[in-house]
């Protein structure tokens, strides 16, 4: 299934790349224009990364207990201290939802390269608290280690890990209306890829009191060693450049790695053969138009279907990388009751079987 958001104007005014978020308050952009080229900066050129001025940039939000407007409340739960291993858990109040209908989990994964963002910055705490109120689900954000400090595979491991946690400690983490057996995995951008990567290893690994009913990969991050009609086509484009995408790979994949590696070309040659993998859950990928991942994840939709998996191309001409970042955005709107109905169609399918 294709969808875009048609009845939107594609006319390029000027330069083309504001235009996509006219919607968005000037001050919002202005602000984080100003975010993004500290960050650039803070990407050094040798392959480190400034932490410390990255950390002022990234304003982050404490959880809350008392439930805000939308009845979301959220706490931050400890797995690992060692590796500062931990998640965010947003939960609907009971006021918000029919007291006795139990509720989906979403295990989420912020983006940011890999590299940066946490799951307490404020785009995601406010992001994961949309989700939970939009689809009342449960949502679980993960606070995972972030390269070039801790590189590939760490990440992954973290996301596993995070997720075999919850599945053995659901009965006391988790409310009592979570229902483990319609968890969503879910992620944005280097998220994306990073929810793939952990939905292949618990089809590999067969997790027990956890079952997977969908992936939702919102522009996942994945890439090449050639480069790609979009990549060309967007290569300044505003949130994602080509020049920071690349910085991310290389402090993401092990040294002397090249982009054709399983991590990255997700659909290359090196990549798991999944379609052996009959626990691969749906998944929906949401691709834009302005984004120069847009071809890395209609390539990724392909391979899925090429290899016998459900897949929904949920597409959006007009957008850029992580629009969906800004509620604004009709766009966002319209893409968040897509996801609910994703979730609500595979839960049925549950009930089915
Ligand atoms: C990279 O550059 C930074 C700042 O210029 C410097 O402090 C750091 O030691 C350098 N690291 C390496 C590994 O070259
Ligand atoms: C993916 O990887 C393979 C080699 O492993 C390469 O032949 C192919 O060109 C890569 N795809 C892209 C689009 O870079």
């Amino acid at each position: 299934m294709t969808t875009d958001s048609s009845g939107k104007s594609s006319e390029a005014t000027d330069s083309g790349e504001r235009l996509p978020l006219a919607a968005v308050p000037w001050v919002t952009r202005a602000m984080a224009c100003v975010l993004l080229k500290l960050r650039d900066k803070a990407c050094r050129r040798n392959g480190t990364i400034n932490r410390r001025l990255i950390n002022i940039i990234d304003f982050k939000s404490p959880p809350t207990r008392k439930p805000d407007v939308k009845g979301i409340s959220s706490s931050d739960v400890t797995i690992d201290p060692s590796r500062k291993l931990w998640f965010r858990l947003f939960t609907p109040t009971a006021s918000t939802t029919a007291s006795s209908s139990s509720l989906p989990l979403i295990v989420y994964f912020h983006g940011g390269g890999f590299a940066t963002m946490s799951a307490a910055s404020r785009p995601y705490d406010a992001f994961c608290r949309r989700l939970a109120s939009e689809l009342s689900a449960i949502v679980a954000s993960v606070e995972y280690r972030l390269s070039p400090e801790h590189r590939f595979p760490s990440q992954y491991e973290d996301g596993f890990d995070a997720l075999r946690f919850v599945a053995e400690n659901s009965a006391t983490l988790l409310p009592e209306n979570a229902d483990l057996s319609r968890c969503f995995l879910a992620g944005d951008s280097a998220g994306g890829n990073l929810a793939h990567h952990v939905v292949v290893r618990v089809a590999q690994s067969k997790l027990e009191g956890v079952k997977i009913r969908g992936l939702i990969a919102f522009q996942p991050f994945f890439g090449g060693t050639e480069q790609t009609e979009s990549e060309i086509r967007n290569k300044k484009a505003p949130l994602l450049n080509v020049a920071l995408a690349d910085w991310f790979w290389r402090a993401f994949l092990p040294e002397g790695a090249d982009r054709d590696h399983g991590a990255a070309n997700v659909s290359g040659p090196n990549a798991v053969d999944i379609s052996v993998l009959a626990e691969f859950p749906a998944t929906m990928v949401i691709a834009g138009g302005m984004d120069p991942l847009h071809d890395w994840q209609v390539k990724y939709y392909e391979w899925l279907k090429r290899s016998g998996k459900e897949a929904e191309l949920v597409y959006y001409p007009n957008m850029v990388h992580g629009f969906y970042g800004f509620p604004e955005l009709l766009d966002a709107t319209q893409l968040l009751s897509k996801v609910k109905d994703f979730v609500t169609r595979r839960s049925l399918n549950q009930m089915s079987e």
